[in-house]
């Protein structure tokens, strides 16, 4: 069927959706949802935000997102609000993206799920399909199908099982439909992913999220609601295990002369290993990844199953500062009074965000020994800033990386932003004062820099 076709056919359709929470997973997914031709309502209580957003103002970067949202608002498909009542009362299926910070003892916090299912529940008035998207622990699902029936004011029929209570007009359904987009390549993961996982307990929830999703043709796996949550955990789990690993192949590699990128090459033709998500480095950071291997950890634990491994994977992933930070001492020798270029602080490439970025740590760890830094990211600037300002750190914030390099006792490469890779390595050295690059994302081949040059130190290699 053609996308017009297809938009036809949507229109005969009573499909009023709400996307609740417009973070780095609600915002494209709304906006994914109305490119797809799905008039999207956007809620979210942070009312700048909001404002933001209705002014035409992505309120963080992501590839391709500015636009959609300036053409959507534009064409009426993506209304923004911060009135969730009002936006779940004008809907019928409801994507909950809301964040799921982690406590002090890695646990995940729901409570902003649990304030969204309260929340539904007091303004229910028909069939509403609510839809989890955010990464939770299993059984999250039974508990906001619980929240809903408490808070809605009459008796409610739950799934196909519901009992005869009724009122059918006031049914409702719990759908897990987990989000497997990557920050940077979000849009990119929305309208090609590789999979769809529906968590669902009946056939009207799994009619509508087919529906919704039909236009992206792409296999869509049915799973009831615990096996679809379990999924996004254990994706996530899985991913964290697989950097951990090749760090600690890396290490190994520098022991014995080898070279980690051909070992990755050698495992990686294998497909039952695969290529990806093999690529040594300082660590993952990031919102989800570390958050969500410790929120599994927890989980299990509270299963009564003792998931060592990934506390491994945890603590493996936290020393990669320090084992990085050694490697600069042993370039510099001493580090006080040194003047150290910093290219790149985002957690990874093509986006601004830097929570959890292990970037953060090793800046921390450098002033900490006394040195001055010379910094500068295409994106995560303005969030660097933030925390260390230049008032009362020696940082000094540079609008290019031939600026980075300017006297520089050292560069280091801390994210492996594509526009790294096309530096002019020769004008780069020329304009350092020691050429020393320490590369802690093995952006650059070992023989082009030390042509033009340098000492170059990279990991597992
Ligand atoms: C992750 C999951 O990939 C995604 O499926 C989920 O929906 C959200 O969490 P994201 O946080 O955007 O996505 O980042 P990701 O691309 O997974 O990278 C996480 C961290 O791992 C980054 O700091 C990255 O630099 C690091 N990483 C990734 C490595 O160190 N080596 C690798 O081989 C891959």
């Amino acid at each position: 069927m053609s996308v017009e076709a297809h938009r036809e056919l949507k229109k005969n359709q009573d499909l009023r959706i709400t996307v609740m929470g417009l973070g780095h997973v609600g915002l494209p997914m709304a906006l994914g949802l109305a490119e797809l031709g799905w008039p999207t309502i956007g809620a979210d209580e942070d009312s700048k935000k909001v404002a933001s957003l209705s002014s035409g103002k992505s309120p963080f970067y992501e590839p391709g997102l500015q636009d959609l949202l300036s053409r959507h608002l534009n064409n009426g498909r993506f209304i923004p609000t911060d009135d969730l009542e009002g936006a779940i009362r004008a809907s019928n299926v409801m994507f909950v993206c809301v964040g799921t910070p982690q406590r002090s003892n890695g646990e995940a916090d729901l409570s902003q799920v649990e304030s969204v299912a309260r929340k539904i529940g007091r303004n229910l008035d028909g069939y509403k399909l609510i839809v989890e998207k955010s990464t939770v622990p299993v059984i999250t699902a039974r508990w906001i199908k619980k929240t809903v029936q408490r808070y809605a004011k009459v008796p409610v029929l739950t799934g196909p099982e519901g009992e005869d209570s009724g009122n059918a007009e006031l049914e409702f359904d719990v759908a897990s439909n987990p989000e497997f987009l990557q920050e940077g390549q979000a849009l990119q993961n929305f309208f090609h992913p590789d999979r769809i996982v529906c968590g669902v307990e009946s056939e009207r929830a799994w009619e509508i999220l087919e529906e919704i999703y039909r236009p992206l043709q792409c296999p869509v796996l049915r799973t009831d609601l615990n096996t679809a949550e379990l999924i996004k955990h254990t994706a996530n789990a899985f991913l964290a295990t697989k950097i951990s690993f090749i760090n600690m192949v890396a290490d190994l590699c520098e022991k014995v002369d080898a070279d980690v990128t051909q070992v990755v090459e050698g495992i990686g033709r294998d497909p039952r290993i695969g290529p990806h998500f093999l690529s040594p480095g300082i660590g993952f950071g990031g919102y989800c990844l570390p958050k969500d291997v410790r929120a599994f950890v927890h989980m299990a634990e509270t299963c009564g199953v003792d998931f060592s491994l990934l506390k491994e994977v945890e603590r493996v992933n936290q020393q990669r500062v320090a084992r990085f930070l050694s490697k600069v001492r042993n370039a510099l020798w001493v580090l006080n009074g040194k003047v150290i270029g910093v290219l790149g602080a985002a957690f990874k490439p093509n986006t601004d965000d830097i929570r959890e970025a292990p970037s953060l740590r090793i800046v921390e760890g450098l002033l900490a020994e006394g040195a001055s830094l010379q910094l500068y990211d295409p994106n995560a600037m303005p969030g660097v800033r933030n925390v260390f300002p230049p008032e009362n750190y020696p940082i000094r914030y540079c609008s290019s990386p031939y600026e980075v390099a300017e006297g520089a006792h050292a560069v280091l490469v801390l994210t492996e932003w594509e526009e790294f890779r096309g530096l002019d390595l020769l004008r780069l050295r020329e304009a350092m004062d020691v050429p020393v690059l320490v590369d802690g994302r093995n952006v650059y081949r070992p023989e082009a820099v030390r042509a033009a040059g340098f000492e170059y130190i990279s990991i597992g290699r």
